[in-house]
């Protein structure tokens, strides 16, 4: 039965492969030289570009590349059996605009240039509330410093989740890395930010009636 499950995965995975950009080298999947993307050849135009890091199933991905024609999105996700299902909805959409890497945002640099990327997207993110898990927060300073080189001068983050310390630690750990907040609230639902998305685990949260905290940090370089 697993290995029925598993051979329909790949047979799923194979079949986005119009709208995936592949795994992100890392030390298990490298293979060859390594080399960034071009964006402008992939999507085939000069457009600035998005980033969603942990995309999960990829609701968010999906409805703001709809929502905004003029912008190139890159979602990515480390977990093959969700992603997928992503890029199945992408496809479906037909959405020329929205791409998939497959793997861990802690090699983003193997795949994206310097400066390349406008905006990152951190929706709810787990929170790894245990300390000794720290540092696989993506809001971590080791992440912090991959976001900075891939981000401009004024390039932004915008972080939602519904974990209170790690919206305290992600705080701290972007004042602290070269961030500055531009936007901050600890009720996204009741703020005077307008047009938001709702995601997947946001659905869950917000069902539960829990407040969602949002904070918008720019890239000081
Ligand atoms: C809690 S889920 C949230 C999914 C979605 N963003 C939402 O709001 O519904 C977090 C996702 O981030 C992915 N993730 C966590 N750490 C990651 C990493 N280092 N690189 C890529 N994806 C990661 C997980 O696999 C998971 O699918």
């Amino acid at each position: 039965m697993r290995m029925r499950k598993k051979k329909y995965l790949s047979e799923r995975l194979a079949a986005c492969e119009s709208v995936c950009l592949g795994w992100i080298p890392d030390p298990v999947h490298a293979s060859g030289n390594l080399c960034t993307i071009n964006a402008e050849s992939i999507f085939g135009r000069k457009a600035p570009l998005h980033l969603e890091i942990g995309c999960g199933k990829g609701k968010f991905a999906n409805t703001i590349a709809e929502r905004e024609p003029d912008i190139d999105f890159i979602a990515v996700e480390q977990t093959p059996n969700v992603i997928v299902a992503a890029m199945e909805r992408t496809k479906e959409l037909g959405l020329p605009n929205l791409r998939y890497f497959m793997g861990k945002a802690e090699y983003l640099q193997n795949v994206l240039a310097p400066d390349s990327v406008e905006r990152i997207y951190l929706n709810f993110s787990c929170p790894f509330p245990k300390t000794k898990y720290a540092k696989h927060r993506l809001t971590h300073k080791r992440f912090l410093d991959i976001y900075r080189e891939l981000l401009p001068d004024g390039g932004k983050i915008i972080q939602k989740t519904d974990n209170r310390d790690f919206f305290a630690f992600s705080l701290e750990s972007f004042r602290e890395n070269g961030f500055e907040l531009a936007f901050v609230t600890d009720d996204l639902h009741n703020s005077e930010i307008t047009g938001n998305i709702i995601t997947e685990y946001e659905q869950r949260f917000l069902s539960q009636g829990l407040p969602i905290y949002y904070l918008e940090a720019v890239n000081k370089k």
